[in-house]
C-alpha cells in the first residue's frame, strides 16, 4: 500500500516474521516495513499511516519529537508544567501525562479488534475533550485532535513521516539521547510490556537494533533527520544528557523557545516538579498504581526485578550493563552510521 507520503507499507512476512517472532512475543497486529527507508512499526500502522501523516498541527501546538526512550515523558511533563503550571496550582496537572500531552499514534500499540467489553479508556481527558467519541476506535489520535490550543503533543515517528510543513505551522522539540543508554533503557521497556514484549537476551535485543530491527528505526535516521533541520527557528534540538547534567540552563533554553517569560522561581518550581525522584513518585507516566501492577500489562517479574516505568532515570547507566563486545558493536555502529555531525557525550 501507498501512503500519502509517497512511501511504501508493507506487511512483515516469511522469513523475515519469522526471525522477529522468535524473541518478541507481543505485536499481536504484526509489524510493517515503511520503504524506502524501512522504518518498522506495528500493523495498525498499516490503517493509521495516513492520519499521522496528515495530522493537522496549529500554530500553538507544541510537538515532543524522539526516538523511544529518550527523555519523552520528562520532557513531555516538562513543557505542559512550563506552559500551564509553571507555579503548580493546575488541577489538571493530576491528570497523567498521557491525558495532558496525548501520544498522536499511541493507538498503534492497542489491538485492532479489542476483545469485546475490553475497557481501553479511562480517561478524565478523552471524557472531557472527546464526550462523542468512539470507544472502540483510535481514541489518542481523537484525543490528539480533540485537546484545546495550546496543545503539547507526543510522537515516537520521525519527521518525514509528517506533512513537509510541520516547522512551518508548528514548534518542534526533538530529545536525543546516547544510543547505549537508549538501548538499555528500551530493551526493559520491551520486557516489562507486555503489548511490545521480548523473551530474548541483551546480545540478541542489541543485533536487533545494530540491524535496524527495532520499531520506531532506524534510530541513526530519526537523529539524522532532526539535525539536518536544528538550525531551524521551530526547532529546539535538546540531548537527554544535557539535561541531566544542567537543568537549570536548559529550562531557561525552554522558556526563550517556548516564550513562556517564567520567572527564576518558576523555573526552579519546574525543575524539581519534574524531577526523576518526584515524577517516580506519583507514577506520572499513567498515574495508575493498577495498570503498572497489572501483570496483563506489565510483566510484575521484570518490574520487580529492574524496576517500572521509572527505571534510573541517569546518564551513564548502560557501563554496568551492556558487554563489552556489545559496548564495542554500539561505538562502531555511532562512529558508522551517525556520520552526520552529531556527537554523543
Ligand atoms: S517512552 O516510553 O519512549 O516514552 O520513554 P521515554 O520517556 O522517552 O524514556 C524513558 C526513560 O526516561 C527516564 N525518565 C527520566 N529521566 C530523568 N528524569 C526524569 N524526570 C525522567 N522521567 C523518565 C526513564 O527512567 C527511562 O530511562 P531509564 O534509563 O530506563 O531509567
Amino acid at each position: 500500500m501507498k501512503l500519502d507520503s509517497g512511501h511504501a507499507v508493507t506487511p512483515v512476512e516469511g522469513e523475515e516474521k519469522a526471525r522477529l517472532k522468535k524473541t518478541f512475543v507481543g505485536y499481536p497486529d504484526g509489524l510493517v516495513r515503511v520503504s524506502p527507508d524501512r522504518w518498522l512499526f506495528p500493523g495498525r500502522y498499516m490503517d493509521l499511516g495516513n492520519d499521522y501523516y496528515n495530522f493537522e498541527f496549529r500554530k500553538e501546538d507544541v510537538l515532543i519529537m524522539t526516538y523511544p526512550k529518550c527523555g519523552t515523558t520528562w520532557t513531555q511533563e516538562i513543557v505542559w508544567t512550563m506552559r500551564n503550571n509553571p507555579d503548580l496550582n493546575n488541577p489538571e496537572a493530576h491528570w497523567a501525562v498521557m491525558d495532558r500531552v496525548p501520544f498522536i499514534e499511541f493507538d498503534l500499540f492497542f489491538p485492532k479488534h479489542p476483545p469485546e467489553g475490553m475497557e481501553i479508556v479511562s480517561s478524565s481527558a478523552f471524557l472531557k475533550y472527546c464526550p462523542e467519541g468512539d470507544l472502540r476506535g483510535p481514541f489518542n489520535l481523537q484525543l490528539s485532535r480533540a485537546i484545546p490550543d495550546p496543545r503539547t503533543l507526543k510522537t515516537h515517528l520521525p519527521f518525514s513521516l509528517f506533512l513537509p510543513d510541520l516547522l512551518e505551522k508548528s514548534k518542534v522539540i526533538y530529545v536525543a539521547r546516547n544510543p547505549k543508554d537508549m538501548l538499555v533503557s528500551y530493551l526493559h521497556h520491551h520486557r516489562l510490556l507486555r503489548a511490545q514484549e521480548f523473551i530474548g537476551t541483551l546480545d540478541e535485543f542489541a543485533d536487533h537494533f545494530l540491524n535496524d530491527d527495532l520499531v520506531y528505526g532506524p534510530y541513526w535516521l530519526h537523529l539524522k533527520e532532526a539535525w539536518q533541520r536544528r538550525d531551524h527557528p521551530n526547532l529546539h534540538f535538546v540531548f537527554y544528557e544535557d539535561l541531566k547534567a544542567d537543568i537549570t540552563g536548559e529550562l531557561k533554553k525552554l522558556d526563550a523557545f517556548l516564550g513562556t517569560g517564567l520567572s527564576g522561581d518558576q523555573l526552579a518550581n519546574v525543575a524539581k516538579y519534574t524531577s526523576f525522584s518526584e515524577m517516580k513518585a506519583r507514577d506520572a507516566l499513567f498515574l495508575n498504581d493498577e495498570a503498572s501492577k497489572n501483570d496483563a500489562l506489565y510483566n510484575q517479574e521484570i518490574r520487580n526485578k529492574d524496576g517500572g516505568f521509572f527505571r534510573q532515570g541517569q546518564s551513564g547507566g548502560w557501563k554496568t550493563k551492556l558487554t563489552p563486545e556489545v559496548a564495542k558493536k554500539m561505538d562502531e555502529w555511532i562512529s558508522r552510521k551517525c556520520d552526520f555531525g552529531i556527537k554523543f557525550t
